[in-house]
């Protein structure tokens, strides 16, 4: 067995602006263990712009489209290698009658979006337009079923719409509604947030009903549907615990929701942020790791063979929407200090996979930590978060090298977030590093080794001027990945600074 251990150590050099790292690569003791290509799933819900204006525009816009689907968006997401993608909710999922999105798109029902500003939902994005999505994008559909509101009939027989070839009503419905074959669908969630907008049910209650209604969803056709349980919120292990002791069968995953949010009341503007500010949300972001250390504890007791899943399939930040912007549909701007979030949390969701097996950022576009930012005259612009997700592309799939360091942590009200933080990977014959450096003033040497012989390098890098620098429909290139050359390869061993507010990844081949 192969292992690759980072050791980091840190030098703190007294009175001067830069720390020093060590960082030792031991690759021949790897374990094995692969990060799921899901840990870098994407959420679209019905709200706001996300659906309408972000992924959809309609076969009849200005806006170039393929088959009514943002050309733009297309292909930003085919470059992402998006590989699932959750839909319709969020909080929408349990308001969802999915037969109001069947058939005739200027037929169907028109509704208004009540948990969403109350916008009017024309439904003319339904079924057909997520899952034939899905495949343009070549992404497992993972789609979130009512309980909330609906019944267990309906859902049984969404299941069976999507996913059955044998004759019935609703089969031939799809047929006539031109899907003769059915899709695959491979994650299928029971409600979200039944603890909140999903029915502000008890958890006792929930687990009942999710083994009334999965008694009834079908594997149709060869599809076996992944059932996922709706899961916490943050650190309320009683409800994993009441869940993972009273659905003894029948769920394939239970996920878990976490967001930045401190105050509620006071989530604090995207944009303009003091550095404080910046570092309790780093601090808050990390902290997602004692949360899924809880929750897998828990999970550990009721299943020591690790046959359940944990799916994080909300995360990320939330802040006040941009100024005149709706209330009700949660678009903020995307800073540096968001793409810090992004890399921190998946750093941290890599050493956890033998039990995290999917994460879905909130959400793909338009809303809260976006990938991607539309307006209706037809621009887009990526954000930095969008940035970490493609320069990570490096890691879907690859073996897991456990990092050890000993990094610096900084410190905010007593505190704590890593000053580097590095993860690292192994593909197609070579080892992939991340490393990101959250100080806002100190750059950092780092000198990498590995065990074995490094061979040709490769190195990108995402900074900035300013922490809160971001991207707009005016200027949209002001952060973007740049190649990194700065580094030496000196007795066998990577020398480099890494600045301030910086992300790099590096390929290095592995010489046989
Ligand atoms: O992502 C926005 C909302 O946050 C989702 O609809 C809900 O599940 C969560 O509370």
């Amino acid at each position: 067995m192969k292992r690759i251990i980072i050791v980091i150590a840190a030098v703190a050099l007294a009175a001067s602006a830069q720390a020093q790292n060590i960082v030792v690569i031991h690759d021949s003791e790897a374990d094995g263990r692969i990060i799921p290509k899901e840990i870098y799933g994407q959420f679209s819900e019905h709200l706001g712009s996300c659906i309408y204006g972000g992924l959809w525009v309609g076969r009849d816009s200005s806006i170039p489209n393929e088959d009514g689907y943002r050309k733009d968006v297309l292909d930003a997401l085919r470059a992402l290698q998006v590989p699932v993608l959750r839909w319709p909710g969020g909080c929408f999922a349990d308001d969802y009658h999915w037969m109001d999105g069947i058939g005739p798109q200027e037929k169907r029902a028109k509704i208004s979006n009540n948990t969403w500003g109350g916008t009017m939902e024309d439904n003319s994005f339904g079924t057909h337009e997520f899952l034939d999505l899905c495949e343009k994008l070549g992404c497992d559909a993972y789609v979130s079923g009512n309980v909330g509101s609906g019944t267990v009939e309906e859902m049984a027989k969404w299941v069976e719409y999507m996913t059955s070839d044998k004759p019935s009503t609703v089969v031939d419905m799809r047929k006539a509604n031109g899907r003769e074959k059915p899709w695959k669908v491979k994650y299928f969630g029971i409600g979200n947030e039944a603890w909140g907008c999903g029915g502000n049910m008890p958890a006792e209650y929930y687990s009942y009903l999710y083994r009334r209604y999965t008694t009834y969803l079908r594997n149709y056709a060869g599809n076996a549907l992944c059932r996922v349980a709706s899961g916490a919120n943050s650190y309320d292990y009683g409800w994993t615990e009441t869940l993972m002791n009273g659905i003894d069968s029948g769920m394939e995953a239970i996920s878990m929701h976490y967001y930045t949010v401190r105050d509620w009341n006071h989530k604090g503007s995207a944009t303009e942020f003091s550095d404080r500010e910046y570092a309790l949300t780093l601090a808050k972001a990390v902290d997602i790791e004692n949360a899924i250390k809880g929750h897998i504890r828990i999970m550990d007791k009721a299943d020591p063979g690790r046959k359940v899943a944990l799916f994080v399939d909300e995360w990320g930040t939330w802040f006040d929407v941009e100024p005149g912007t709706n209330p009700g549909h949660l678009f903020q701007q995307s800073t540096m200090r968001d793409a810090m979030v992004a890399a921190l949390s998946l750093n941290i969701f890599h050493k956890y996979t033998d039990r995290i097996k999917m994460s879905n950022i909130a959400q793909v576009v338009n809303v809260l930590q976006a990938m991607i930012l539309t307006d209706p005259e037809g621009h887009m612009v990526l954000t930095p978060t969008y940035h970490v997700f493609e320069m990570y592309k490096i890691f879907q799939d690859a073996e897991f090298l456990p990092v050890e360091n000993d990094t610096p942590v900084c410190s905010v009200s007593g505190e704590t977030y890593p000053s580097l933080s590095v993860t690292a990977g192994r593909k197609d014959g070579s080892i992939r590093v991340a490393l990101v450096n959250t100080e806002l003033s100190k750059s950092q040497k780092v000198t990498l080794s590995c065990d074995s012989e490094m061979g040709a390098v490769e190195a990108r890098i995402l900074t900035c001027t300013d922490i809160r620098d971001h991207n707009t429909f005016e200027k949209p290139r002001t952060v973007e990945p740049l190649g990194f050359y700065s580094y030496k390869l000196r007795n066998g061993a990577l020398e480099f600074m890494i600045p301030a507010r910086s992300i790099i990844t590096f390929t290095i081949s592995q010489k046989q």
